[in-house]
């Protein structure tokens, strides 16, 4: 599941790009001029620009239908926790938060259920979650408004160009992808975010001693995780056998973990400390 957001959408029905004045979770037709932005004061579309290298990405486009609700939210709350990734600065985590704690990546929320109860119960650690799943983003955004949570931050875009451009030296304290896209198709399979270039960039910006936190229920791709995260060089396995982890209390099910249980998946996680070399 995810959103490109390539090129301005021609209007689909069931996009808003105002205020809602609507019931929340009510889908409604969308009224925006031809060239008006879709959300005036919300994420940017492809914030980094489609163009801005040619690459393969972990995720695919997807035309996405956001609800009144989600649309409120991105109107009202992107400007004070939003954060559009262009590629263009170097991030003060201590500013975007507003204090110094320890700060958490999490790769690809989805709906970010999940999410905004770990926010919730851990609000001593930062959590910048990034998607570029535009429905997700404004369900997030509501679940952190009504939750109260101020240890949350909404990144719109691609997590490798906010790696890559956006995070300082050591600047996280822990990394999580749950549930990434596990791209079953042999030929696909390049498109997997966790890959060994993936962690030579992600190890830059994590702190020694900052884990990265992997789970799945695609098991040919726990397997290849389990494969790349022990044999790169800035990583050690947390198990003392050298396998996969029992999965932490502080994991809640996610969305998408739930529908593979349904269809009898094996869930693994995979928890990774990054040392020095
Ligand atoms: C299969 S979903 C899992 C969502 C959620 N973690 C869950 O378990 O319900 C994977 C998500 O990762 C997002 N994603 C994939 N590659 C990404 C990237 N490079 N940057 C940001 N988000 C990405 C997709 O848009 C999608 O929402």
């Amino acid at each position: 599941m995810s959103d490109s957001l390539n090129a301005p959408e021609a209007p689909q029905p069931g996009d808003h790009a105002g205020h809602a004045d609507h019931h929340p979770g009510v889908s409604v037709r969308h009224t925006r001029a031809k060239g008006e932005p879709r959300f005036p004061d919300g994420p940017k579309a492809d914030p980094a620009g489609s163009h801005f290298e040619r690459r393969i990405r972990s995720f695919q486009p997807r035309r996405s239908r956001v609800t009144a609700g989600q649309a409120d939210a991105l109107q009202r709350l992107w400007p004070k926790w939003g954060l559009d990734i262009d590629g263009q600065r170097v991030v003060d985590l201590a500013e975007l938060f507003g204090n110094d704690n320890p700060v958490v990546l999490e790769i690809g929320f989805g709906m970010g259920e999940a999410t905004a109860q770990m926010a919730g119960g851990d609000p001593g650690t930062n959590i910048l979650a990034v998607d570029v799943h535009t429905p997700g983003q404004g369900n997030l955004l509501n679940l952190a408004d009504q939750n109260g949570l101020s240890n949350l931050r909404v990144g719109n875009g691609d997590a490798i160009i906010l790696l890559r451009e956006m995070l300082a030296p050591d600047a996280l304290d822990g990394l999580r992808v749950y549930f990434p896209d596990p791209w079953p198709k042999k030929r696909h399979h390049k498109r997997r975010l966790i890959q060994p270039e993936f962690l030579s960039l992600a190890a830059t910006r994590l702190k020694p001693g900052a884990v990265v936190h992997c789970a799945t229920d695609w098991e040919p791709y726990a397997e290849q995780m389990l494969e790349v995260l022990t044999a790169h060089p800035d990583f050690e396995n947390t198990q003392d056998d050298g396998g996969f982890a029992p999965r932490p209390e502080f994991r809640p099910l996610t969305r998408f973990e739930g529908q593979g249980l349904d269809k009898g998946h094996v869930v693994n996680d995979l928890l990774f400390r990054r040392v020095l070399r």
